[in-house]
């Protein structure tokens, strides 16, 4: 099997970790490098998060560039009661050597592109601000991108707001932007987000481990329990890594939607038109705004979840 070139776009989070250990680990998977954003924590700590996963994945050098402070219009609006003031469970983990590249986000994004004989799978799985900026910044090379695949939005209720997923409600009018491109785009959201988890003993199970990532998997797990007081817990992010290469666990459907930049009370809603044929062509969603994307409704979580396991207990 051939591997699969990514690059992340990351908030890194306790979940955005999750997906960083398993990308960086896993054999099918060519993690080209890291692009870091305001969301979950600032960008100071997501840049230091992110380094220190891969220390504990023990990942060759791969690219980590710093990105967006804030979101195009609004304020940082930080998750720190989810994933606590350092953005990654406050486990007191000792800051990386290693070093932050000297490129920006979008200069990173933009060279990885261009140098890859391989397509090129953007994952963001944060606030969409970096890849707006750099659909805007260098349209040439954003014609190469092979596709989006996206954890954010909900075709159902959001968590940010009772309409809004937390990334997109971040930055509307940047995930509006990442909408309308006409790249490619399947939607990991909240229809699926919280299904693959694990439990307690899974968790104490992975920090018992003697493989420093399976460890590092398990600590990640057991401090986003205390913080969210529930079991099983999910490994969020994760999940949108795992469709890319591992479609086949996936359920989707090619949906045309629309992203709410108004300031009302639905701001951030991903709209989906789940209505039938017959609506939709009587009372079409708003074609200006709105894009194709291909929304994933199902998953097989017991395989999601498996994979995980099996892959971050692959590595010493
Ligand atoms: O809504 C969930 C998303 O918001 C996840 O990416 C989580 O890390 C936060 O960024
Ligand atoms: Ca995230």
């Amino acid at each position: 099997m051939g591997k699969t070139s990514i690059i992340l776009d990351v908030d890194t989070g306790i979940d955005d970790a999750f997906a960083v250990l398993f990308a960086a680990v896993h054999p099918e998977i060519k993690l080209l490098g890291i692009t870091c954003v305001d969301g979950n924590t600032n960008i100071d700590n997501v840049v230091a998060n992110t380094l220190k996963v891969l220390d504990a994945a023990q990942a060759p050098d791969i690219p980590v560039a710093r990105g967006a402070l804030r979101p195009l219009l609004g304020q940082s609006q930080y998750a720190e009661y989810v994933h606590g003031a350092d953005g990654m469970g406050d486990l007191g983990i000792s800051p990386s050597k290693r070093k932050v590249d000297s490129r920006s986000a979008v200069e990173l994004l933009r060279d990885l592109i261009e140098n890859s004989s391989e397509p090129v799978t953007i994952v963001p799985l944060a606030p969409l601000t970096n890849i707006a900026l750099f659909l805007r910044s260098f349209p040439e090379t954003a014609k190469k991108i092979h596709r989006i695949v996206l954890m954010g939005g909900s075709a159902s209720a959001g968590n940010a707001t009772a309409a809004a997923e937390f990334n997109v409600w971040h930055d509307p009018e940047a995930a509006a932007i990442v909408f309308q491109s006409g790249v490619p785009i399947t939607m990991y959201g909240l229809d699926v987000f919280m299904r693959p988890g694990i439990t307690r003993e899974q968790a104490n199970e992975l920090q018992k481990s003697s493989l420093k990532t399976a460890q590092f998997g398990g600590a990640l797990a057991l401090a986003f329990m205390e913080r969210l007081g529930v079991s099983p817990i999910t490994l969020g992010d994760y999940g949108a890594v795992a469709s890319v290469i591992r479609p086949d666990l996936f359920t989707t459907a090619m949906f045309d939607v629309v992203v709410d930049t108004s300031a009302g009370p639905a701001r951030g809603q991903t709209i989906v038109d789940r209505r039938d044929a017959f609506l939709r062509e009587l009372e079409p969603i708003d074609l200006e705004d709105s894009a194709k994307v291909r929304v994933t409704l199902d998953l097989d979580v017991d395989a999601v979840v498996k994979l995980w396991l099996d892959t971050i207990e692959s590595k010493n």
